[in-house]
């Protein structure tokens, strides 16, 4: 169904009338009216907890926000999608990373084919490998153990399960080293071969496509490698693939037996719950493999459930759309409170950018207004050394999440309680700034001379009301991880309803792939006629000269 263009509604013209009679609250007047704010702006579920007190908004926002996202179509998509109708409509593709969640023995047809059985049997072939390796069963092609892993994949295939290994190292086996290789650039091959030894290492070759560029070449390296170090007829022992494209794993020589397939349901960044997930299921065994999924379905199933007002994901999707739409936020920083979680950033800026990073409505008309922020950012407390001076006093006002454990995984004492002062004071000092009378009586009571106070209270003040989200979990365990990552993937959806734009393709890095074979012709090949513009021509040429020396 043709959605009109987002301005053009009821609900966000009620929306855009309410933002012009509230934009003159801060936030610090907002706390100060009401001091319920707390536990009115916040909610829990799937063992996460949500402040969105600190946005300058109240209840009134949330009603008109949420009448937007129904007068938008959230929730019937929202069933469409785990219901598995094909929504991504470029594609004609289910979306179903709900389903890779889901318990055994809830049916689930698409196109005849049972989703929920499909997904068992490939866990069922995870555990019994993964249990194979752990325990020391697999052996290598001389007879030792495994003791590294090198996953070779890019994009989805790479993000998640790093992530997740870097995220969950506490539960890790102490066996198994885990290594990602993505990039095409053989700096990142190379680092990973100098630590590895190829009797005790299994490569998994990580692909949806079989054909992504990068992770070809890096497959075939690896290959190459193994068979100077080790013997041809020790590949089956120390190669596997995922992948949802049979024939391809077979033409590379991976055997077939040792292929963990998954489906084109499935998109790459919402794929780390799927047999991409090996390097976790490997790295921490099957049982926190299976509480990870039990985690996200917890989320899933009060994302399918709780009205919206209440709704973790719709509430994290629509306070982010009301500082994207109306209070001008262009980025969007990720500010996770846990080394553990130092990927984290980096992983959900694949999944909200390249599927909401969009300009096309599902109907094909340009949306009428800007879309995906930009994601960033980087565990705190490293970030306030290096950039948190921007998000206090610069011009911009970006909006960030906090998202913190409140007990930790080690038992060094001290430091989550500094690690936690950090975070809550930080979001404290966005929201509530200094002002420059503050500035100054706080100097003058210093006994600073007031000459020295008039050149420094301009720089010492901070604008404040600058607006942030606190998520909070107990502990980081497998089944928090699991509802995170759960709760940002359904606020991605949410978001991309509320855009009208299909979250699940990504077109937008075609382009680029096409280009970057034909320069890969030129560089490699016999010279060529100069066929682009001057400074891409000048470049392949500097390239080239390069070769020479
Ligand atoms: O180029 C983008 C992309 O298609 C991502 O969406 C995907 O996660 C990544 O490449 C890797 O794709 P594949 O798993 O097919 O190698």
């Amino acid at each position: 169904m043709r959605q009109p263009a987002l301005t053009t509604t009821a609900a966000y013209q009620a929306l855009a009338a309410h933002h012009a009679e509230t934009r003159q609250r801060t936030l610090r007047d907002l706390f100060a009216a009401d001091n319920q704010r707390f536990s009115q702006l916040s909610a829990g579920a799937a063992g996460l907890f949500l402040d969105y007190s600190k946005n300058r908004l109240d209840g009134a926002t949330i009603k008109l926000l949420a009448d937007l996202a129904r007068e938008r179509g959230v929730e019937r998509l929202r069933d469409a999608m785990f219901a598995g109708e094909k929504i991504n409509i470029t594609e004609q593709r289910a979306v179903l990373h709900t389903a890779l969640r889901m318990p055994r023995g809830n049916a689930l047809k698409v196109d005849g084919q049972d989703v929920n059985a499909d997904v068992h049997a490939v866990l069922d072939q995870i555990r019994d490998f993964t249990d194979r390796v752990r325990s020391g069963a697999w052996l290598g092609h001389t007879g030792k153990p495994i003791t590294d892993v090198v996953n070779i994949g890019i994009g989805g295939s790479d993000l998640g399960p790093k992530m997740v290994c870097l995220a969950l190292r506490s539960y890790a086996h102490p066996r198994l080293k885990m290594h990602f290789v993505s990039n095409v650039d053989g700096h990142d091959m190379d680092a990973a071969l100098a630590q590895v030894n190829a009797e005790t290492t299994l490569f998994i070759v990580a692909s949806k496509t079989f054909t992504t560029a990068e992770t070809m070449m890096n497959a075939h390296t690896a290959r190459n490698w193994f068979l100077q170090h080790g013997k041809e007829d020790g590949l089956a022992k120390h190669f596997v693939a995922v992948s949802t494209n049979k024939e391809a794993v077979g033409k590379f020589g991976i055997d077939t037996a040792n292929m963990f397939p998954f489906w084109d349901w499935v998109g790459g960044r919402y794929s780390v719950w799927s047999a991409i997930g090996l390097p976790v299921a490997l790295s921490v065994g099957f049982g926190y493999f299976s509480d990870f999924l039990a985690g996200a379905h917890e989320l899933d199933q009060h994302f399918r459930t709780a009205p919206l007002e209440k709704n973790l994901p719709a509430l994290l999707a629509l306070v982010g759309f009301w500082n994207r739409q109306f209070e001008g936020a262009a980025s969007l920083s990720i500010a996770p409170y846990h080394q553990d979680l130092n990927r984290f950033p980096a992983y959900l800026q694949q999944l909200d950018m390249e599927s909401n990073g969009k300009r096309i409505t599902r109907s094909g008309q340009p949306v009428d207004t800007p879309t995906c922020p930009v994601v960033w950012g980087e565990c705190g407390t490293n970030a306030q050394h290096a950039y948190f001076q921007l998000l206090h006093q610069g011009t911009d006002m970006t909006p960030i999440d906090f998202i913190a454990a409140l007990r930790p995984t080690h038992d060094l004492e001290g430091h989550h309680d500094a690690l936690l002062a950090n975070c809550f004071a930080q979001s404290e000092a966005f929201m509530t700034g200094k002002t420059e009378l503050e500035v100054r009586a706080e100097l003058a009571a210093q006994g600073v001379p007031g000459a020295q106070i008039d050149l420094l209270a301009p720089h010492k003040t901070f604008p404040g009301n600058r607006p942030s989200n606190t998520i909070l979990m107990d502990v980081l365990n497998p089944a928090a991880l699991g509802a995170l990552i759960a709760l940002y993937e359904h606020k991605t959806f949410v978001q991309g309803v509320l855009w009208d734009i299909n979250s699940f393709d990504q077109w937008g890095v075609e382009l680029g792939k096409v280009l970057a074979k034909a320069i890969q012709a030129e560089l490699t090949g016999e010279p060529q006629p100069a066929r682009h513009d001057s400074s891409t021509n000048g470049l392949i040429e500097m390239a080239k000269a390069a070769q020479e020396l």
